[in-house]
């Protein structure tokens, strides 16, 4: 792969400025190293001194116990999310910050400081309550990027409540499903979305889901759009409606919570069937997603700090709500698309807040790099002090743009490697310390060890390409996946017994990690992630299809696409209408993210002879290389062939 080849040859290397490095919170190499060695040697005292700095309501008994597989932290220690969101950073003095800084499609935008942002969660934490909801139940949230978002998010950490929040972009059966796995009675969503100046119908694809989920009791649904809904009658509400009701206070007391009480579960694509529900809990949680926050991004009270991630993925959960707003950080939320009205509109979001710290994926890079140099010149962007990228791996030519010209060469730039299971970074520079490698996520976070195996599992030289895993459990880890604990033991201890990520990496001489991958079958597209069987699964519940095998392959600006290749019922007639077709199922089933780029019809697929579809020679043919490796224990080797001749360009 293109992308392999280049990051081998890759050995510039970017050092932070003097004046960087001396404000910042780690200030060199050494001192990391020093943390590290020490983090690494009592991962227990590191942690517990880190937690001293939330507030709790009773301490812990125990920092860390290992439960045959099941890792607890801070047992016997009660706290409340929101309250050391909101309530601690008012306490300290913080009542008049600005919070959130809502950044809507049409500019308008709308800010909240922490004091009004905690009387809009208590006021609707006390709706909830009056719904019925109760410590320990699951409230699905299926929100756009509005500030009724994190509002319904901290609502619930407030009362004790598990928020599922589903990604705005996900179509009803992707959402049916998760609200039948988490078993929510309540959901919450909104009259509609905004994107690139159009309306998206979310509560139509709320409205047929709930027909295959009779256990929701009460929808509540925030105005955003004006648009015309029906609202089921003693089931739909309006949220401002609710809100507004004689006797409901903007005071509301929060939960003490047991540290391993559940706090979110987030869906997440794995290789076979549909998606797990990762739980993650209360104290862990916090604690790693506030201290990975303030030191990777390396916090001031003076920055404006802007994730375009959508907060329906891990990305928003961490860094847009919970690890930024118990820094008590200022955070611009924007709601649109990147190139709405033009390819400049982050640009112009960073001039109009002067946003200092910018935090957003290769894919967008890319985008925007791709529309050239001028765009960004448009606006100033001086505020800017540091950069990050998450979610996919950043290619060095796109990680050399956003240096040289959104960084104008002098903010460094945080590569953060971690995943929706991990809770927080895992691998990531330390900005004012870490010497960059354009490509590389650098070296481990205090307290984790991470190592790259071979498939034997033994550890791989240097430079030489294996599983990356992690040694070792850490605070903001998974705990279970969801109605499910064997799945969690499955996917993730049992090929090393150590957490298997799913990603190939390697390491350098200088203990530089360079991610490559995902191993598995599932493909990052444009950095959200997908699983091959849930779009197989779409593509085979059209009555044309008969059977379907899904691959990445190499995309300019998305990293990956997705290629199918489709065998069609008998006497179905292959047609480009038909492809059409098929991709706009998938996109009304799943969502326009899981839309095959390419669809191949094929009349037999490669299988071995047990009948198992080899995915690896697919996506070899999708990539238009002819580096099959073995191919003769396949059931019918000259299928491979045929493929290759009619493969998609
Ligand atoms: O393949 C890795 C990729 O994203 C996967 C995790 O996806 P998700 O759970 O959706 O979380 C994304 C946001 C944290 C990983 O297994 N990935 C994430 N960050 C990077 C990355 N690949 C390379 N470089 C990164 N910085």
């Amino acid at each position: 792969m293109d992308y392999i080849t280049s990051i081998l040859k890759e050995n510039r290397v970017f050092y932070p400025s003097h004046e960087f490095s001396r404000k910042s919170h780690i200030k060199n190499i050494q001192e990391y190293s020093k943390i590290y060695k020490k983090s690494i040697e009592n991962p227990e005292a590191f942690w517990a001194e880190k937690a001293l700095q939330l507030d709790w309501f009773k301490k812990w008994d125990i920092v860390f116990r290992n439960d045959y597989g099941f890792f607890k932290w801070f047992e016997g220690g009660y706290l409340n999310v929101c309250h050391n969101c909101l309530d601690r950073n008012i306490k300290s003095g913080k009542k008049d910050k600005i919070a959130f800084i809502w950044e809507p499609e049409s500019g308008e935008s709308k800010s909240y400081t922490y004091e009004q942002l905690l009387k809009e969660v208590c006021k609707f934490a006390n709706v909830l309550k009056k719904k019925g909801v109760k410590r320990g139940h699951v409230v699905e949230i299926y929100l756009p990027m509005i500030p009724e978002l994190p509002i319904a998010m901290l609502a619930c950490a407030r009362i004790g409540a598990i928020h599922s929040v589903v990604f705005a972009g996900f179509s009803y059966d992707a959402l049916k499903d998760r609200i039948q796995d988490s078993k929510a009675e309540l959901l919450i969503t909104a009259d509609g979305s905004f994107r690139n100046g159009k309306i998206y119908q979310l509560k139509d694809n709320a409205d047929a889901a709930l027909k295959e989920c009779p256990a929701i009791k009460n929808v509540i649904v925030a105005k955003r759009a004006n648009n015309k809904v029906s609202m089921a009658n003693r089931r739909d509400y309006w949220w401002h409606e609710l809100v507004n009701e004689k006797g409901i206070s903007d005071v509301c007391e929060p939960e003490s919570m047991h540290s391993e009480e559940s706090l979110f579960i987030l869906y997440t694509s794995g290789t076979t069937g549909k998606p797990k529900g990762i739980l993650h809990t209360q104290a862990g949680y916090l604690l790693f997603a506030y201290q990975t926050f303030k030191w990777i991004f390396d916090i001031k009270d003076n920055d404006i700090y802007f994730c375009t991630a959508d907060i329906g993925w891990i990305t928003g959960h961490s860094y847009i709500v919970y690890g930024s707003l118990s820094n008590a950080a200022t955070i611009v939320m924007y709601e649109g698309s990147p190139t709405y009205p033009n390819p400049d509109r982050f640009w112009r979001i960073v001039e109009k807040h002067k946003v200092t710290i910018f935090y957003t994926a290769p894919t967008a890079i890319r985008a925007l790099a791709k529309e050239g140099g001028d765009w960004p010149n448009k606006s100033n962007i001086s505020s800017l002090r540091l950069l990050g990228t998450v979610g996919e791996p950043i290619n060095p030519e796109a990680w050399m743009w956003y240096y040289n010209v959104i960084g104008k060469n002098k903010c460094p730039i945080v590569d953060t490697w971690w995943q929706t299971e991990t809770g927080g970074i895992l691998i990531s520079p330390l900005p004012g310390a870490t010497p960059l490698k354009p490509s590389s996520a650098t070296k481990p976070f205090f307290g984790i060890i991470a190592d790259v195996l071979r498939e034997d599992g033994s550890k791989a030289n240097v430079n030489e390409g294996g599983y990356l895993v992690i040694k070792n459990p850490w605070p903001g880890m998974l705990r279970t996946v969801w109605n499910d604990p064997e799945r969690y033991k499955h996917t993730y201890f049992e090929k090393f017994g150590v957490y298997l990520t799913g990603d190939s990496a390697k390491i350098d001489q200088d203990g530089y990690f360079w991610i490559m991958g995902r191993i598995d079958d599932v493909i990052k597209v444009a950095g959200h992630r997908i699983g091959s069987a849930e779009v197989e699964s779409s593509l085979v519940s059209n009555e044309a299809v008969a059977e379907a095998a899904v691959v990445p392959f190499p995309h300019e600006i998305k990293g990956q696409a997705i290629y199918a290749f489709v065998v069609l019922k008998r006497g179905i007639k292959k047609s480009e209408e038909l492809k059409e077709e098929l991709k706009r199922h998938v996109a009304q089933h799943i969502g326009p993210i899981a839309k095959p780029d390419k669809i191949q019809f094929a009349d037999d697929l490669p299988k071995t002879r047990s009948g198992k579809i080899m995915r690896r020679i697919l996506k070899v043919i999708a990539e238009g290389s002819t580096d099959y490796g073995n191919i003769m224990t396949l059931a019918d080797p000259s299928v491979v062939d045929v493929l290759a001749k009619d493969r998609v360009k």
